[in-house]
């Protein structure tokens, strides 16, 4: 494709949502990152977040944080480009790991910021044999010390995947207690609350969480579902369960970034609105232009924004910037990543 053809498709898709002058801006940058992409057999994941552009003109593959990481276990490409935050590139790795993993910028995100290898190696002390399901939005030494992993697309069959037993869940205190809330499961934080004895601990307590949050999902509050709902009560409201609780319980639906997506498709409601990172009401609204699409986008991700056209191709160019993971730690993040996926 040329770039007049680039520039012509991404007008048919993103038209009224992108400016023409970055459209145009845009799609030189598009046939150069797809000429390198094919020179050096690589593939670009892409997650929802992705700004529109990027999302619709270079990626291979689209998706929430668990489809990428079946995709990333199974392309045979020499190189993977990951376009989303660093413990996303890193599972890709952990997974894949005689590939080349580049970041277009080494993005952080602030749960997998709040939890150390060293914070789970002593809740696994203070709570001897409690299996311990990680988030994936965590760094490779701590799914090392993990036993299992969950997104937001599994965790609650993860969590039943353990029956009755208690479990040790980091480090989203939302999405803990959202999962606490759908599973019927009781919930504690070991610093807000004593330490229950061991009788305790088997009878009543089922969830051991971790007080991380997402800079991003903790902003939305119930009161701003009110507002909208007071200006346009036919709205149907989707929020990522890392959102509060009470945001959940006060919304139409909750699910993963691809869930929200699928439920969009599949219901017909006179206007949109997702509570999570605001491009991704972009790429849905690009996808659906029946549907009509509210933003809240004074609530950014500044960590997914910082992937960029520019930055993806000086990846592909310069080779930048590659993953790399001790094998030791890399070997038990496998089996805690590989236990989630063979769950479904
Ligand atoms: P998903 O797994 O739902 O795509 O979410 C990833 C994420 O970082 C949400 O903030
Ligand atoms: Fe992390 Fe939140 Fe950004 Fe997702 S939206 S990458 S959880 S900071």
């Amino acid at each position: 494709m040329n770039t007049e053809e680039m520039y012509l498709s991404l007008k048919e898709k993103l038209n009224g949502i992108v400016p023409d002058i970055e459209l145009r801006y845009k799609a030189e940058l598009a046939v150069e990152i797809n000429r390198l992409k094919e020179e050096k057999n690589a593939v670009i994941l892409g997650h929802n977040y992705m700004e529109p552009v990027l999302f619709h003109s270079v990626t291979d593959i689209k998706g929430d944080s668990l489809e990428l990481s079946r995709k990333a276990a199974i392309t045979e490409k020499d190189i993977i480009v990951f376009c989303g935050v660093k413990f996303m590139a890193e599972t890709a790795k952990i997974l894949n790991p005689t590939k080349t993993v580049l970041i277009p910028s080494l993005a952080g995100c602030s749960l997998a910021a709040s939890i150390t290898a060293a914070d789970v190696i002593a809740l696994k002390k203070k709570y001897p044999g409690v299996p311990v399901v990680t988030y994936v939005n965590t760094y490779a030494d701590v799914k090392a010390e993990s036993d299992i992993c969950c997104t937001s697309g599994n965790a609650v069959a993860v969590v039943e995947s353990f029956e009755s037993e208690t479990i040790i869940f980091l480090p989203d205190e939302y999405l803990a207690r959202n999962v606490a809330i759908e599973t019927g499961k009781h919930i504690i934080f070991p610093s807000l609350e004593r330490i229950p004895s061991t009788a305790e601990t088997e009878l009543d307590v089922q969830i051991i969480g971790w007080l991380g949050r997402c800079e991003v999902h903790e902003k939305y509050t119930v009161e701003d579902i009110a507002n909208v709902r007071l200006e346009y009560p036919e709205v149907l409201i989707l929020a990522h369960p890392e959102c509060s609780p009470e945001v959940v319980a006060a919304s139409d639906f909750s699910g993963s970034t691809s869930a929200m997506i699928k439920y969009i498709k599949q219901t017909s409601a006179p206007r949109y609105l997702l509570l999570t990172e605001c491009s991704m009401a972009d790429n849905v609204a690009a996808e659906n232009p029946d549907k009509s699409m509210l933003r809240m986008c004074s609530v950014r991700c500044p960590h997914m924004n910082q992937i960029t056209m520019e930055n993806t191709l000086d990846s592909l160019k310069y080779n930048q910037h590659i993953i790399e993971i001790p094998e030791d730690i890399r070997v038990r993040a496998y089996n805690a990543v590989e236990r989630m996926l063979r769950i479904g």
